[in-house]
């Protein structure tokens, strides 16, 4: 095969028939294989997704009354960001019951009937699974601040003395990812300031001690009570920090948001140690002790790739989200050493490679491709910061995703990208909830700007959101445009054009084919997927598409001399 070509084991690329009224889990176009390896996941962020009850506030009945909308876009599985009960002081991702439902989200009882309705439609469900860190509202974290250093308590969390003669100093010099020291102080029983506490993210999300065997039973036991509800599987928050090195050693570099380790410097005592995959193999078995395919998904931002595929050996977690490829620039020669980085990586280890373009913590790539090329991912854009060029962030976004959509593998959708919706970059910082606002001293503004409740409908209140006007994020007034009503079944809108690919996608079996470069030049990439043909043209000279092809998608309308123009991508077979 030659190099950086991609090829997966059994998997059969070859023309077949085609059925194009495959349902979501029973493709045609080659072979039989696991669900995950191809499927297309869509990412649901409870509260801005559906609101029921009007409160502003999007919920679980919220979802299940749209489910529908999942099957006229052609996904095969929804995953939903967490709402288990929280105190809300990082949107969910502070948990404190693992077994039950926020009421701001609803009962259990909804989230059993979400699932059952999501299966009678053969859609797969996977939940936010947070086990780094609890909410400081969970019992135990109440229980650990009742008892005394050195209690079995506290030995579920990382509670360390502090420095200096008064202990007043915190244990190392970690920071928080969201700003300010990764460690808070606390007033003991008896009233005198006492031991420090962990926390890589929020002081409301202190870090679980993953030494204690304690804390692995418990989780074993969480998983057991989704997975004898029916979810399909889990994405697992923060993979790649549940074990610290066991000194704690200093570290000197600031958290920058998420960033995980760099390629070129040595790890960080609070990454992607060793002893984590250890923790991912007993998941694994239980996982398997069940029926049908269920899955874990490793957020982990792990470079190199290489690194980041350890998380997906036969033996662990079935999928790591790729986010090196989001963060890859928008050029020729990036986009094609991140897809044959990406391949080969997980090719080495036999894991499907996935593909990620947005979620709820990065800049919506309709508007982060907006932004000059090479500008590095901003986290956040508000008032004051440059402003993204929105037509050519679309232009740019279309492009991307159909790029991406024809890659084999498992691709991530985030809400609302299939309406090409962009950042909210005018958000008044005044209603700004991220954490990550406060705790950098108001420098980072964080990421509301892509967590804001999505338009279904131009003329409804809160643009059909929930019944009333509330939205607990103000949409813009330009979100009108972007709404579902005005773009379904109109030929060329964003909405169109994810359903398009998506029917394609499955009609030539792309997310269990093959990829073979044809080009890869300063300012083309072409590859072939099965008898698909892809081209993106990213430099400013047209590019033809060869004589005889049959269009098959086009992220923009080609011109008449059927030329490629910049920053379009284009699926065709060729003659
Ligand atoms: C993950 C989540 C992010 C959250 C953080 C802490 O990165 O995606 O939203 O703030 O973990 O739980
Ligand atoms: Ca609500």
């Amino acid at each position: 095969m030659p190099p950086g070509n991609h090829d997966r084991d059994g998997f059969d690329t070859r023309e077949k028939a085609l059925n194009t009224d495959a349902t979501p889990q029973q493709q045609s176009a080659g072979p039989a294989t696991a669900w995950w390896t191809e499927a297309v996941i869509y990412q649901i962020y409870p509260r801005s997704f559906a609101d029921a009850n009007g409160d502003g506030i999007g919920d679980l009945p919220g979802i299940t009354a749209r489910l529908d909308h999942f099957v006229e876009l052609g996904v095969d599985a929804v995953w939903l960001s967490p709402f288990y009960p929280s105190p809300q002081a990082d949107a969910g991702y502070d948990v404190a019951d693992y077994r039950d439902v926020d009421p701001l989200f609803g009962r259990l009882a909804d989230a059993d009937r979400l699932i059952t309705e999501a299966h009678a439609r053969r859609l797969r469900v996977i939940v936010d699974l947070v086990p780094n860190h609890t909410s400081s509202a969970h019992r135990w974290f109440a229980a650990a601040l009742a008892a005394t250093p050195g209690s079995p308590e506290r030995a579920r969390y990382v509670f360390r003395d502090g420095l200096g003669p008064d202990g007043d100093q915190p244990p190392n010099d970690w920071s928080s990812v969201f700003g300010g020291p990764a460690w808070t102080r606390v007033t003991e029983p008896d009233g005198r300031p006492g031991q420090w506490y962990l926390h890589l993210f929020d002081p409301g999300q202190p870090d679980l001690n993953w030494d204690n065997p304690e804390v692995r039973a418990e989780f074993l036991d969480v998983l057991r009570f989704w997975l004898d509800r029916g979810v399909d599987g889990f994405r697992v928050d923060v993979a790649h920090g549940l074990i610290k090195q066991a000194d704690l050693a200093n570290w000197q570099e600031p958290q920058e948001i998420l960033s995980g380790n760099e390629v070129d410097k040595p790890r960080p005592p609070m990454w992607d140690q060793d002893g984590v995959h250890e923790v991912y193999r007993d998941w694994r078995r239980l996982l398997d002790s069940y029926d049908g395919e269920r899955i874990l998904v490793a957020e982990a931002w792990v470079q190199p790739a290489e690194r980041l595929a350890r998380y997906v050996r036969p033996d662990e977690m079935h999928q790591a989200f790729n986010f090196e490829y989001l963060t890859a620039s928008w050029t020729a020669p990036a986009q094609y050493a991140v897809i044959t980085r990406s391949l080969e990586a997980t090719d080495a280890v036999g894991a499907p490679t996935t593909w990620v373009l947005s979620n709820h913590d990065v800049v919506r790539h309709a508007s982060r491709l907006g932004l000059p090329v090479g500008t590095p991912r901003p986290n956040g854009i508000g008032v004051g910061d440059p402003q993204p060029d929105a037509a050519l962030g679309l232009r740019r976004a279309r492009a991307a995703t159909l790029l991406m959509l024809a890659l084999p593998g498992s691709a991530y959708l985030y809400q609302g990208e299939e309406l090409g919706l962009p950042e909210h970059m005018t958000l008044p910082d005044e209603v700004r909830q991220d954490p990550t606002w406060e705790r950098s001293g108001r420098t980072e503004r964080g990421r509301d700007g892509c967590r804001v409740p999505i338009p279904w409908e131009a003329d409804a209140p809160s643009y059909g959101f929930g019944p009333t006007d509330a939205s607990w994020l103000p949409q813009p007034p330009s979100w009108a445009e972007y709404a579902l009503d005005r773009q379904r079944d109109v030929p060329g809108s964003t909405y169109e054009l994810y359903r398009t690919a998506l029917r394609l996608r499955r009609a030539h079996g792309l997310g269990r084919g093959g990829l073979y470069w044809l080009a890869s030049g300063d300012e083309v990439v072409s590859f072939r997927n099965g008898d698909v043909t892809v081209l993106t043209n990213f430099g400013a000279t047209p590019v033809p598409v060869p004589a005889g092809a049959q269009v098959l998608h086009a992220s923009a309308p080609l011109p008449d001399d059927g030329t490629v123009g910049q920053d379009v991508t284009v699926w065709f077979r060729a003659a």
